[in-house]
């Protein structure tokens, strides 16, 4: 759609950004809901991110998505920061005030939970212990969603293990953090099952993992969505468990940005994810 000189603007930070779908997400909502906007990749060095973030306000930007390896800065960086972003250690969404403050928000733990509950509807995040593979920055939005839903017990399992305790000492709540070696046998009776590590990504090893202990009824996640379906999401669906895949995660996370910079509350659908889809392929 042609914007005009009034176009509402938005953008995503990273370095490199050239593999962000976020460009090709927001731009099929701007077009789908007939809205005067643009959302474009800023592909910005972490030397020059703060003055760039700093100048969203004077270039008449709404706001912007922050990716990797920004987002730790861009926590820094913003002059208001609400509590679960402060929580998680990372801001990913940042919105510019009619006083032209910058306000940070993380947006991944909301990603993470609407795509559980549209995916995923049998599960319910008060009704059993999680397991979270990983303690990267994804682990720590997603373990805080889960303590604010309300999770009795997260085991979070990671190969290094100071930087589970890390984790768990800095968002507290039901955490319990799982040596490596534990990991096969402590999945058992988790009723969800989340992967955050790189592992099973297209080009790496698939997650080294045994599942005989796991419920059937456990729902199993990866955040991972190159491939779509990793190696984990196929044997669990062998084995008889639901599963959701990782491209839902980045769909829901991006509605927060959308409906505060562009006025409207964005649908996630299955024309929206086939159009992404298209774009991984591409
Ligand atoms: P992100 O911030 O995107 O979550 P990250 O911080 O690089 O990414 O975290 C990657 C996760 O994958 C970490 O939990 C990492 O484990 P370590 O903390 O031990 O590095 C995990 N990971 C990476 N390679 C792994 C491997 N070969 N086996 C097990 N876990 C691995």
């Amino acid at each position: 759609m042609p914007i005009t000189g009034n176009a509402k603007l938005a953008g995503v930070f990273g370095w490199p950004v050239g593999h962000s779908l976020s460009p090709r997400l927001h731009g099929f909502w701007l077009d789908r809901y007939g809205i005067d906007g643009a959302y474009v990749p800023l592909a910005v060095k972490p030397e020059d991110f703060e003055t760039a973030l700093k100048a969203l306000p004077k270039l008449g930007f709404r706001g912007a998505n922050v990716t990797v390896p920004h987002k730790e800065a861009a926590l820094a960086v913003c002059d208001e920061v609400d509590a679960l972003a402060e929580r998680i250690g990372a801001v990913n969404t940042v919105v510019v005030t009619p006083e032209g403050r910058l306000r940070g928000s993380n947006t991944d733990a909301f990603g993470f939970l609407e795509n559980l509950i549209q995916e995923g509807p049998a599960w319910r995040a008060d009704a059993g212990p999680a397991v979270v593979i990983g303690a990267g920055g994804a682990s720590r939005a997603i373990i805080a969603a889960l303590v604010d839903a309300g999770a009795p017990a997260i085991r979070v399992i990671n190969r290094t293990l100071e930087r589970a305790e890390t984790l768990a000492q800095d968002l507290e709540g039901p955490i319990e953090v799982v040596t490596w070696t534990q990991r096969n046998h402590r999945i058992g009776g988790a009723n969800l099952l989340v992967n955050t590590t790189t592992q099973g990504m297209a080009g790496k090893p698939p997650l080294d993992l045994e599942l005989d202990a796991l419920p059937r009824e456990a729902l199993v996640t990866d955040i991972i969505y190159t491939p779509l379906q990793t190696k984990l999401l196929e044997e669990a669906k062998k084995r008889g468990n639901p599963t959701v895949d990782g491209l839902g995660m980045l769909l829901h996370q991006a509605r927060p940005g959308f409906s505060q910079w562009f006025g409207r509350e964005p649908e996630v659908d299955a024309e929206l994810r086939a159009f992404v889809l298209a774009g991984l392929a591409g």
